[in-house]
């Protein structure tokens, strides 16, 4: 059903893992991968797959309209990750958040328009729910958007794009809002991988505020599993959630890494809040579950445990980063 299916951002961390799943799952679809390469953007991601007939890299910007064009004349669907996808980063500064996030999906879903693409599905995330308190239920697809970050509000802004793209001209958009993903290939400023980075440098491990802010974590490998389900039979027009079923304070978090590295609870030192950092963020991804029959299939314990492994043992993928972003607000925690 789905001949040619272009993929935004496939060299980044969930994208890539979209890839390296699928690429060779359906040996009768054309992915064309577009990713601009920024400082997130690693073609080592992709590495596994650079030689499937059924996979083409194309180095491009998402808001490159004449390039789109060019692209757009055989594609059936359209997975959309690419993204500034830093929080930290959108607090610093925020100008690329806008022009990735809201211009970019804006581009993408006109040249979607004019070429009648068959789906269209964009990946967004949870904090477009803003923060929760301790006693709120989870958000569902229903509730109301109240992102508080510059990052939030450009994907906020995006969701609401595609959404009037599926009222207005009757595209067949999916939107997925899936909770904080861990795994292999993610870039080392996110709380997972700094916490390793930082254990494996005998440095001391910065959490903000008190730690007891709490995320719910997936495996990227079940992300991109959803992600499977929604692109296969997701229904027009609707909003998927997708859950970990892995709530946890970010304090357990740095406690369970230091374990696994045999280090000193000692270690953790507690660093100035983020300005306006959400409290919690909770789903609840019933619809996912029932319509699509999804669920996460990875343990948190055992899926912490092979990323661990993974960073341990893939340090010539990382490390070149560090040296190439040099003393980059993103790599300060975080
Ligand atoms: N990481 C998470 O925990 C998480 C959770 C929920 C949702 N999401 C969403 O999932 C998507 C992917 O997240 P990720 O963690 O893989 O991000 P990432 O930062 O690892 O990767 C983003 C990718 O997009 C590419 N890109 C950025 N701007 C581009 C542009 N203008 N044109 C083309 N390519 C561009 C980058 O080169 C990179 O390869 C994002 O939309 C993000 O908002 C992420």
């Amino acid at each position: 059903m789905h001949k040619n299916v272009l993929i935004t951002g496939g060299c980044g961390f969930i994208g890539s893992a979209f890839l390296r799943k699928f690429v060779p799952k359906y040996k009768n679809t054309n992915f064309i991968n577009l990713d601009l390469l920024t400082y997130a953007g690693n073609k080592k991601n992709v590495e596994k797959i650079k030689k499937f007939n059924n996979y083409r890299f194309i180095h491009g910007d998402i808001r490159d309209k004449k390039k789109l064009k060019k692209i757009f004349k055989n594609i059936d669907s359209v997975i959309h990750f690419a993204a500034e996808s830093h929080v930290d980063r959108s607090i610093d500064n925020s100008d690329e958040f806008i022009k990735t996030n809201i211009l970019g999906t804006h581009c993408l879903l006109e040249e979607s328009k004019r070429n009648n693409v068959a789906k269209f599905i964009a990946i967004s995330t949870d904090e477009v729910y803003g923060s929760l308190s301790e006693s709120d239920k989870a958000s569902t697809e229903n509730d109301k958007l109240q992102p508080r970050s510059p990052y939030s509000a450009s994907k906020a802004s995006s969701d609401l794009l595609c959404l009037s793209y599926h009222e207005t001209f009757g595209m067949h958009v999916c939107i997925t809002r899936c909770s904080n993903n861990y795994g292999p290939y993610q870039y080392p400023e996110k709380l997972i991988p700094v916490l390793i980075k930082k254990i494996l440098n005998n440095e001391k491990v910065p959490i903000y505020g008190d730690g007891k802010n709490i995320r719910d974590w997936i495996h990227v490998d079940d992300h991109v599993e959803a992600i499977e389900k929604i692109w296969q039979n997701g229904s027009a027009g609707e909003i998927y959630n997708i859950g970990g079923d892995s709530p946890k304070r970010n304090l357990e978090i740095a406690k369970k890494v230091l374990y696994l590295l045999e280090k000193d609870e000692k270690n953790i030192q507690f660093v100035k809040d983020r300005p306006g950092h959400d409290w919690r963020y909770e789903v609840n991804d019933k619809k996912i579950k029932t319509n699509l029959g999804w669920k996460p299939k990875i343990d948190f314990l055992q899926g912490i445990e092979d990323t661990v492994k993974w960073y341990i043992e893939n340090q010539d993928w990382w490390k070149p980063l560090l040296k190439e972003a040099g003393g980059r607000r993103g790599l300060k925690n975080e």
